[in-house]
Order: C-alpha cells, then structure tokens, then sequence
C-alpha cells in the first residue's frame, strides 16, 4: 500500500505519515500500556489472544493519545483562548488531563447520559482547568452543543473522532502494541477493534494498512449503535434514529467524515455484538481475568468467543489475534445492570406475566411444581384483586441451566395457568426496569 493512488497520496497514506510524529508527541506523556496474552480467550477461540491494556492508560483510556496529540500542536494563541469538546466521557478525560498538562483552559460538553464516575475523574483530571457542561442526551446532541459555543466564543474545537489529529493520535495505541508484539517475535493475523465514531478504527486501519497491508483489521460495533456499518451500506455516513446508549463510549449516531472516508477505503471486516454479550465479556474479565472494563473497553474482546453477529468468516484456530481494550472506566453501580443484561443475553434469566388463580397454597404449588432444583425465583410481585378469580403477578425466574427453558415453559403449561413472557426490551419490561 506504499504506492500512490491515481497518481495522489490517499487519505490513508496521508493519516499513516502523521502516525510518528503522533509516537513521539506522545511518548513522555502517555503510559506504555502492557501487552498481555490471555489465557481465558486463547482457549475459547483456539488462537493465541494479546490483550493491548489501554483500560491501565493514565485516564483509563486510550483516548488521551488524540486529544493530546491535537492539543500539543495548537498555536500559543489558540492555546490561550482556550478548547472545547464534546464527548460520552471519555474523550473529555483525555482533554481534561491534556489541558491540566498544558496549562489550558477547557470547556467541556458531556450528555447527561455519562455516568458519575466519568463526570468525576473529568473534573478530578482537569482541576481548575476544566468547566464541565452537562448538554442532551447523547454524544450527538452534546457535539452539536460543543460546536455552537466553540464558534460563539472563538474557542479551538477538539473533535472525539472527526480530526486526522484526533485519529493519528489514537493509531499510536496499535503502532505501541506491534512494537511489543515484535519484541515477542509475534506478528498479528488479525487486530480486533472496538468501534463509536470510527476515529480509532480508521487511525489505526490507515497504519496498518501501510504497514502491514495484509493484517485482518475487524471493527466491532454495538448491536444498539452501528453507526459504520450503516454509513458503508448507504455510502455516505447517516445519522442513525435510534441508539442504545447503553455501550456509552462507542455509542455514537453518525460516523465521523474522516473516519468514514478512510474505513470504506481500507476494505475492514464490521461486525455488531449485542448489549449482553457485551456485558458477559465484562463479567468474564472481571471475574476470571482481574479487568475492569467499561461496556466499550469490552466491546472488541466480546466478540472472539462467539464471532459476533454477521461475522463473515470466523478466525481461523492458530491465528495471533490482537484485541484493543480500550478503556476501564466503569461506574460500580452499573454492574448490577450488567449481570441481569448478561444473565438474559444467556438465555438464564426469563420475567414471565402468569395469571395466578387467587387461592391459598397457588404461590406454593408455583414452586413447588415450576422450579427445578437448580432455578431460584428472582422477583416476585403479586397485587391481590377481591372480585376476582385470578390476578396476574410479574414473576422473575433464573435458572440453573438455560437449556432447561422449555422444561419449564412446559411445566408452567401443565399447571394451567396463563402465562407470557416479558420480552426484554419491550414497553412493559422497562415499565419495570
Ligand atoms: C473506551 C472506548 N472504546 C472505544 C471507543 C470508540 O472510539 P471511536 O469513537 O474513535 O470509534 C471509545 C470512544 O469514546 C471509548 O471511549
């Protein structure tokens, strides 16, 4: 891919030229994060798995590299006028940590979805630096805001994804991880990336592309947010009407330009993971690894052990996979949230609305003839009615072992009762949760 294109230097080519300087930029300010092969992954995927461990970065995620990348090279005037940016939460502790570096001022746009935590290690980060500005409810409607300011008072914008400053910057975090590899002695077959507003993905597919063409680069979307996958089918980058913010760092709408532009030219493999899925690789991590990983830190990883959805052609056994996790800034309150989408992404986890007969001793014949040894009931919730003959109670069920489901739909059959199943996700199922 060293040669021109038509006669002219691609985008592609031109973001990889920017990729060293962005290293030594970098070098006396970032962590150089550790190169890890993971036992837990290797053996479910029968590849050798490298975790990259940007979720130990000074700011929890690699993001720091492209805000700082950008902001070291304003001008002394642009400096002192201050930035601004927009991001899910991220972002902002790269810029936040960047400017604290710098000496700037930084006015900070983050939607009201970002969680605590990201809110506090932002504000702790930049110190008297930062002005922290809660603006909609998702990262799009916080961009629009940041852009509008950043234009009213003259003010230097920092895109999240959407400056060959930004996505150079974030292409160090996979240049840094081939340089460990090679010390290894190990060549990569195939980097697996997680994906918001491309920015990563594109940084790092436009230096691999340059210099190791034959790389397989896989880009791993939310199942709630493929905002990529959507702009290369439509052909240009589209503005999705609907996400699940739930994967809040690569919960993003519209892919950035840039990012679009590059990722159609270098010909990467999308594929989209589900929410749950997601939160199992967390799970797994935490429990079995010792990772704290945010849903979008996990995003790449989740999808080795089952490939995804809509994965082409799955990774082959004895291939050298490198698998960014980007980032550890989970909220500890969100984790109770993550088992129960874990638990249901599992098939372990069922809310069924069963249409109970108002007699003594139905709860325990309920019990005592439902549940298998193994199942436990999670929830119950029960409103007596004195005119009737039944009265419905939301009942939560796990079980033992998800392969027991239809045992159990059948032996709720045999009792007789009415019974449907809460689907997760519908109206009545976030009337409860
Ligand atoms: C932890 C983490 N992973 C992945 C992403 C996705 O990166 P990009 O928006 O450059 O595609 C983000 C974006 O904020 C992130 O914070």
């Amino acid at each position: 891919m060293k040669s021109r294109h038509n006669g002219r230097v691609t985008q592609i080519q031109e973001l990889a030229a920017q990729v060293p300087a962005a290293l030594d930029r970098l070098r006396p300010v970032v962590e150089r994060t550790p190169l890890q092969r993971n036992a837990r992954l290797s053996a479910a995927t029968g590849s050798t798995v490298f975790l990259k461990r940007e979720d130990l970065q000074h700011v929890r995620s690699y993001k720091l590299r492209g805000a700082y990348n950008l902001i070291a090279q304003l001008t002394d005037e642009q400096k002192a006028s201050g930035v601004v940016c927009a991001s899910a939460g991220n972002h902002a502790q790269g810029v936040a940590f960047s400017a604290a570096e710098l000496g700037i001022h930084a006015t900070i746009f983050v939607p009201h979805t970002t969680p605590r935590q990201k809110r506090e290690r932002i504000q702790a980060l930049g110190k008297e630096f930062v002005e922290l500005v809660l603006a909609g409810s998702t990262y799009d409607e916080a961009s629009q805001a940041s852009k509008g300011f950043a234009e009213s008072e003259g003010k230097v914008l920092v895109p999240a994804f959407d400056d060959p400053r930004t996505i150079a910057g974030q292409a160090t975090a996979i240049a840094e991880a081939f340089e460990q590899l090679e010390k290894k002695g190990v060549t990569p077959d195939v980097v697996v990336l997680p994906v918001g507003g491309g920015g990563l993905l594109a940084g790092c597919a436009a230096w691999l592309r340059e210099h190791h063409p034959h790389v397989r680069i896989v880009g791993v979307e939310p199942y709630g947010a493929p905002c990529v996958a959507a702009a290369i089918s439509a052909g240009r980058p589209m503005t999705l009407k609907e996400i699940d913010t739930f994967i809040d760092g690569a919960a993003v709408a519209r892919v950035g330009d840039i990012p679009f532009d590059i990722i159609r030219e270098a010909n990467i493999e999308l594929i989209r993971v589900p929410e749950g899925q997601v939160c199992s690789e967390m799970l797994a991590m935490y429990q079995v690894d010792g990772i704290i990983a945010e849903p979008a830190g996990a995003l790449a990883a989740s999808a080795l052990p089952t490939g995804g959805v809509g994965n082409r052609t799955p990774i082959p056994p004895d291939s050298n996979v490198l698998v960014l996790v980007s980032g550890g800034n989970n909220d500890v309150s969100r984790y109770a949230e993550v088992l129960e989408r874990s638990l249901i992404h599992e098939g372990r986890k069922h809310y069924f609305l069963v249409n109970f007969p108002q007699q003594p001793g139905a709860l325990r014949q309920f019990l005592d003839d439902v549940l298998g040894p193994d199942d436990d009931i999670t929830y119950f919730e029960y409103v007596k009615k004195s005119s009737r003959e039944t009265g419905p109670a939301l009942v939560g069920v796990e079980l033992g072992n998800p392969g027991d489901y239809q045992f159990l739909r059948d032996r709720i059959a045999d009792l007789g009762m009415e019974v449907e199943e809460v689907e997760y996700g519908s109206p009545l199922f976030r009337f409860f949760f």
